[in-house]
């Protein structure tokens, strides 16, 4: 059954629904997913949770979806998330047949089926924008200033340090294509006149609508798509399918340029999920940086990953264009913010940045080297670093760099202090094979409530990437309960700091490995 805002709710929720007007769930709340860098699925769940009380939360690949009742603005403070959309409709992949005409009634059905799902949520999507429109008016001209404009939104787009502007990561597989397509476009050029009555019909039925031009609601659709449909049709054939559905069904008007909303549409293997997206620019891109460093996704699931607490003593050994410092000093605000770093210009860029998000009393700058920082020893609370590795920062015998960057670290840091650190492939490989690892010592850690994203991610933490044996073990009690997990952890040790998680993120062209140690009470320590 399709998740379109019903799928999967209790009858009872249901029942409630239909009387407040389906698509919304009770209380106003309505279903949501947003798309995630991989790897960052478990940020983003824990993330929903705790900043939009929201509830069932589960995740897919790149995707996590959950019911909440927030408003605009508390969605719009999401960090981990690339974009958010309202779910129109989650159901099994399309069974892929040998029949075109088959396989294109079956993606017209996504549309036709359950009409009242797609009013309803765009419905939803206009009172979060705070334009009420009954379903029924949807097929009237919209005005001018119904359409979304980027400004109108707040939001500028960062830039990188060529001053291109960033692009968000595909959450998922990278090789699938987004196509917006324009149904309009697609009738004049007949480009899907294949011998289909369906496409016949929706052909007249364009050229009947094409006169009432002026009186219709508009959208454009955006398709990804991967696995056995992309071998049988194009994105943009997809796109073009859904969008003549559309028309059919609703009256609605294809518009490129500036439609009314945007359906977003991911056809793979796995899946079939679409949904409108709440906002134009992707949430990943940030007012408040002007020039990015770090992803800001990742930067900001470092920064929690730390539990900053009120009062802290934050430093970043190595802060680049500081962007970590400003994820973590935009959440956190009320601690002491340290970034050092060897280059000048990059300082200099720090520096713009953190003046820029008017963060000048937050953060302070330092030039110094990682490797001799001139701080006393357990002066710091909490070491957050992307720790600078390969051709682009010039390190490539990291083993000369890296172990006196640790050292640092772990005498700056107070005991029970918390090192989130960002670390290569490689560079994550080769610490795993140099620690101290005590097989016979063991920790106890406390997660979020077993799924399948977070169990993933715990599961990528292992003493020895290549010790394929190694795997945690769940403790039974309150696991079983729902509440929470206990994770039995091998203790894994780089000196003093205690490894006691690690995901694996994706970079964009690259994976990397965030690492959350503890530094251990001066008893513990083993030296
Ligand atoms: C990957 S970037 C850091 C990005 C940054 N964390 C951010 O949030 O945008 C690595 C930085 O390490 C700096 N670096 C390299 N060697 C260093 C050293 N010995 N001490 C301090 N900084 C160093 C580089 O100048 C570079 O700015």
């Amino acid at each position: 059954m399709a998740d379109g805002g019903h799928g999967r709710r209790h009858k009872e929720a249901e029942e409630e629904e239909e009387a407040a007007g389906a698509g919304c769930a009770p209380g106003g709340s309505a279903r949501y997913f947003c798309t995630a860098g991989r790897g960052m699925e478990v940020f983003l769940l824990r993330e929903v949770r705790a900043r939009l009380d929201a509830t069932e939360v589960d995740c897919a690949s790149g995707k996590v979806f959950f019911t909440t009742s927030a408003e605009l603005t508390r969605l719009k403070k999401l960090k981990s998330a690339e974009r958010l959309f309202l779910l129109l409709n989650r159901s099994p992949p399309l069974s892929i047949s040998r029949n075109k005409g088959k396989v294109i009634n079956d993606i017209n059905r996504l549309v036709s089926e359950d009409p009242s799902c797609w009013l309803d949520t765009v419905a939803v999507w206009q009172r979060l924008h705070g334009q009420e429109m009954k379903p029924d008016d949807m097929c009237q001209k919209s005005p001018a200033s119904r359409k979304r404009k980027m400004e109108d939104e707040g939001d500028i787009k960062p830039k990188n340090q060529k001053g291109e502007p960033i692009q968000s990561v595909p959450a998922e597989s990278q090789i699938e294509k987004t196509q917006t397509y324009d149904t309009s476009e697609a009738l004049k050029e007949n480009v899907l006149s294949e011998d289909t009555p369906f496409l016949e019909k929706t052909h007249e039925l364009i050229q009947e609508n094409s006169t009432e031009e002026s009186s219709c609601f508009t959208f454009r659709v955006s398709c990804r798509s991967s696995g056995a449909l992309a071998k049988i049709f194009t994105a943009q054939d997809l796109g073009r399918i859904i969008g003549i559905a559309l028309m059919k069904s609703f009256g609605w008007k294809a518009d490129l340029r500036n439609p009314d909303i945007e359906i977003f549409v991911h056809l793979n293997d796995l899946y079939t999920v679409i949904g409108i997206p709440v906002f134009r620019l992707p949430l990943a891109s940030r007012v408040y940086i002007k020039t990015a460093g770090l992803r800001s996704t990742v930067a900001w699931a470092m920064a929690s990953l730390a539990e900053i607490k009120t009062g802290a003593f934050v430093l970043d050994p190595t802060c680049g264009l500081g962007t970590l410092l400003l994820e973590a000093a935009t959440e956190w605000p009320n601690v002491h913010y340290l970034g050092v770093d060897i280059s000048d210009s990059q300082l200099q860029g720090a520096y713009s940045n953190i003046k820029a998000a008017s963060l000048m009393n937050k953060i302070q700058l330092l030039k110094a080297s990682a490797t001799a920082l001139p701080l006393t020893s357990e002066s710091i609370d909490i070491a957050l670093a992307d720790i600078p590795f390969g051709k682009k920062f010039k390190i490539t015998k990291d083993t000369e760099l890296i172990p006196d960057i640790l050292q640092e670290l772990e005498r700056v840091l107070c005991a029970g202090g918390t090192a989130v650190l960002l670390l290569s492939q490689e560079l994550y490989k080769r610490l795993s094979n140099n620690v101290a690892s005590n097989p016979d010592s063991s920790v106890r850690i406390t997660v979020e409530p077993a799924n399948d994203c977070t169990k993933s991610a715990i599961m990528s933490v292992k003493s020895n990437p290549e010790e394929e044996s190694y795997s945690p073990c769940t403790a039974p009690s309150s696991a079983q309960e729902g509440e929470q997990e206990q994770i039995v952890r091998k203790r894994t040790t780089l000196g003093s700091l205690m490894l006691v998680e690690s995901v694996k993120v994706s970079l964009g062209k690259t994976d990397a490995f965030i690492c959350k140690y503890k530094k251990l009470t001066a008893s513990l320590t083993k030296r």
